[in-house]
């Protein structure tokens, strides 16, 4: 039998969409999981790709699948599960084959994990996929860590699998190691502050507007052909405009409003606070979610303080609605700004070299916060690389008039008692990057007064200290 060109361990969801996505683009994938009877079921179930596919029973049957040298990719959960996974399968391999791992893995274990191979090991890829089912199977936005030797072996097949923008492959090597792992993480803070502050805009139509979840899906829906255009507006009307078969109502009333976290929204948080690095709308939608999942205690306070009752929204109108969609465009231009900030100082901090205006590019089709959006940072990036995009010429206007209007929906909610979380925490961040003098001045008197830590005097050279002892 002809051997494959790829092997793939993991047949869940995102794995068996993964290995039928590469048998769809003509290459020979040889498959391998756990559990036997699943990998069985996977080929018998694979109609017409069956040829392509080279079901494997042991790991040491799915090396000998695969012409050598070998590429092979992981898609297990993230954590020991890839450990245990390289361990067993490090026998069966030589020194020119790649492990590729896919899944959401912290980037710190990539960067582990590719120190503990030995020089007769194979290679360690650790690669970001972005896309859900649906971008595994038909075109996922793939983010590689690695070296070049390594991807130029991959690269074929990965371009062919992955989702294209206006026919440009949305694939890419960001750099070595952990960047491709670090990148995938950053995507997905992003993710999460997208979907917050859509969800904050969300609250403030329901509860202050006193709109339905159908007309609210509407307003979605008129958004997504405007600039905020994008997957998540898109599956946003969607979302809100279907009914619930049990009940036959919506479907977004019957769902307890407490969110999930595997933890990559909480790891670009973290990662942001270790560089030093703002991403204040990325840190509120993480917190937004563990508040969403204290629902006893939200009932308990919620029966305590009870509703701010008069100073609701419902009289200001249409034009309250167009400020929040320009609003939350605002946000997400803060938000985005945070991430791809984030980005340039990991990459400085760990000497990777992530292309910016590439990684928007990337981001543009197959992955969860693809957008048009996306094409418009890209070009925002090219030529100035590792600048805050909040200072890119094509987006200060953009954001003067958009800032307004975030301005008058953050304001307006907080009279109202309604919570905007990620979209105040944009907003501020925004005030407090442009303006000129801050308040920190204030701050490094209180530092040396208490503990002599010193400050600068503008304008002066040298460290100074003030003149507390006279101020009794
Ligand atoms: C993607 C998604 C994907 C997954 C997240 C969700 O890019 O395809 O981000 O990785 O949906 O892990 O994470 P939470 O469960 O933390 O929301």
């Amino acid at each position: 039998m002809q051997q494959a060109d790829i092997g793939l361990i993991g047949l869940g969801v995102m794995g068996a969409n993964l290995a039928l996505n590469i048998a769809d683009n003509g290459y020979r994938v040889a498959v391998f999981n756990r559990t036997v009877a699943k990998t069985r079921e996977f080929y018998e179930e694979a109609g017409r790709l069956k040829d392509q596919i080279i079901p494997c029973d042991t790991l040491e049957e799915l090396a000998r699948s695969i012409r050598a040298p070998r590429p092979i990719i992981l898609m297990v959960k993230a954590g020991e599960a890839v450990d245990e996974q390289v361990a067993a399968l490090k026998p069966f391999l030589a020194k020119e084959d790649i492990i590729i791992d896919a899944g959401n893995a912290n980037f710190h274990d990539t960067v582990r994990r590719l120190a503990e191979l030995g020089p007769n090991d194979p290679t360690f890829v650790g690669m970001g996929v972005s896309g859900g089912e649906e971008g595994a199977r038909h075109g996922p936005s793939i983010m590689v860590g690695g070296t070049a030797e390594s991807y130029a072996r991959i690269e074929p097949v990965l371009t062919a699998i992955s989702a294209k923008f206006e026919g440009f492959p949305c694939s890419a090597l960001l750099g070595p190691d952990g960047a491709g792992h670090f990148v995938k993480t950053i995507h997905n803070g992003i993710e999460y502050a997208d979907m917050q502050m859509i969800a904050e805009v969300y609250g403030l139509l329901r509860d202050g507007l006193g709109l339905a979840p159908e007309a609210i899906g509407k307003i979605f829906e008129k958004w997504n052909t405007g600039p905020l255009n994008s997957y998540l507006i898109e599956i946003t009307a969607k979302v809100l405009q279907a009914t619930d078969r049990k009940t036959g109502k919506p479907a977004v009333d019957v769902i307890l409003d407490s969110a999930g976290q595997k933890g990559t929204g909480r790891w670009a948080a973290i990662e942001a606070q270790m560089l030093g690095i703002p991403a204040t709308a990325i840190e509120a939608a993480v917190a937004a979610r563990s508040i969403s999942s204290l629902v006893k205690e939200r009932s308990d306070a919620s029966a305590a303080y009870g509703e701010l009752g008069s100073a609701k929204l419902a009289d200001k109108g249409l034009a309250f609605i167009d400020a929040l969609e320009e609003g939350l465009l605002a946000g997400k231009i803060a938000a985005y700004a945070q991430g791809f900030d984030v980005m340039a100082g990991a990459s400085k901090e760990h000497g990777w070299n992530i292309p910016l205006a590439t990684t928007a590019r990337i981001w543009r089709a197959g992955c969860i916060i693809r957008s048009q959006f996306l094409d418009e940072i890209a070009a925002a990036f090219e030529g100035r690389e590792g600048k805050n995009l909040l200072l890119a010429p094509a987006f200060i206007d953009r954001m003067k008039t958009g800032s307004q209007s975030l301005r008058r929906i953050v304001a307006e909610a907080a009279l109202a008692g309604l919570p905007t979380p990620a979209l105040s925490a944009a907003l501020n961040y925004f005030d407090g990057y442009r303006q000129a003098r801050g308040s920190a001045n204030l701050i490094q008197a209180q530092r040396d007064f208490f503990g002599a830590h010193g400050f600068k005097r503008i304008g002066e050279e040298g460290d100074f200290h003030g003149p507390w002892s006279d101020a009794g």
